[in-house]
């Protein structure tokens, strides 16, 4: 494959940016989050509209317990809400849900309602969307490490794959994080070895349909090598005849 030409198949998200949209408005950080919601579902059904094969992103991770507790107690309420007022219309959308993260140290009420939208969109097919909630990085790898050592496996690459938390999808194509940081803050970290990155300057509420097409344009743009040459990656693309997974 020489430039990644086609829709990417999984794309990953930092929805970075709720609180400073927020403040700029003089409004509670919590109005920002809110509001994240809004995006995240405009996201989702333009994803689907492009046909993107996996969604994953990053709503709360394993380091956000560390904020205010107003904070975090209003985004454990806000994902309850979410739960019942967005599973219904994303299920008759097609949409496949995952949460995926530590759930020892979420409250019943929450796990109980991640695990019934699981069960009510698991038939669904047109895409998956992998909520990471109370999630990060480290946390996959170091249980998945441990879920290998107590079978008395050894721990290898190959091995560790398919015990990592998103053992269900391929690798991420497109990684991007909106807010203007350039870091990854222990999202995806073994899942994004190849993946390209896109840094956006916009506030999540605010990356919309051209916002997130030209994330795609810039990554149709790149070549994705995967440690060969371009060489060798242009006279593979010929071989096959095509440049890339162009399904649309
Ligand atoms: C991302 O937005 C959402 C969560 C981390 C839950 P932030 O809340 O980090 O927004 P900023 O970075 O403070 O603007
Ligand atoms: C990453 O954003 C986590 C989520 C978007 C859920 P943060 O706002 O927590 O990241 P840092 O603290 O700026 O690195
Ligand atoms: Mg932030």
């Amino acid at each position: 494959m020489s430039k990644a030409a086609s829709i990417p198949h999984h794309i990953a998200i930092v929805m970075d940016g709720n609180g400073r949209w927020a403040t700029r408005r003089f409004m509670p950080r919590v109005a920002g989050h809110k509001r994240g919601v809004d995006s995240l579902r405009r996201c989702v059904k333009a994803c689907v509209a492009r046909g993107v094969g996996v969604l994953t992103v990053f709503a709360f991770s394993s380091e956000n317990w560390n904020r205010p507790a107003d904070e975090v107690s209003g985004l454990m309420e806000l994902m309850f809400g979410a739960l019942a007022s967005e599973v219904p219309s994303l299920s008759s959308e097609g949409v496949q849900l995952h949460f995926v993260g530590e759930r020892a140290n979420l409250s019943e009420k929450i796990t109980a309602g991640l695990r019934q939208a699981e069960a009510q969109t698991a038939q669904n097919t047109r895409l998956v969307l992998n909520v990471c909630f109370n999630y990060g990085g480290r946390w996959d790898i170091a249980q998945a490490a441990r879920r290998l050592a107590e079978r008395g496996e050894p721990i290898t690459e190959a091995a560790i794959g398919p015990v990592l938390a998103l053992a269900h999808v391929p690798d991420p194509d497109l990684f991007i994080r909106t807010g203007g940081e350039q870091r990854l803050s222990n999202f995806l970290l073994w899942q994004s070895a190849y993946a390209e990155l896109f840094f956006s300057e916009q506030l999540w509420p605010d990356f919309d349909e051209a916002a997130l097409d030209e994330a795609i344009a810039v990554y149709q743009r790149r070549e994705r090598r995967f440690g060969k040459t371009s060489d060798q990656v242009k006279v593979q693309a010929q071989a096959v005849g095509t440049h890339g997974r162009r399904t649309a």
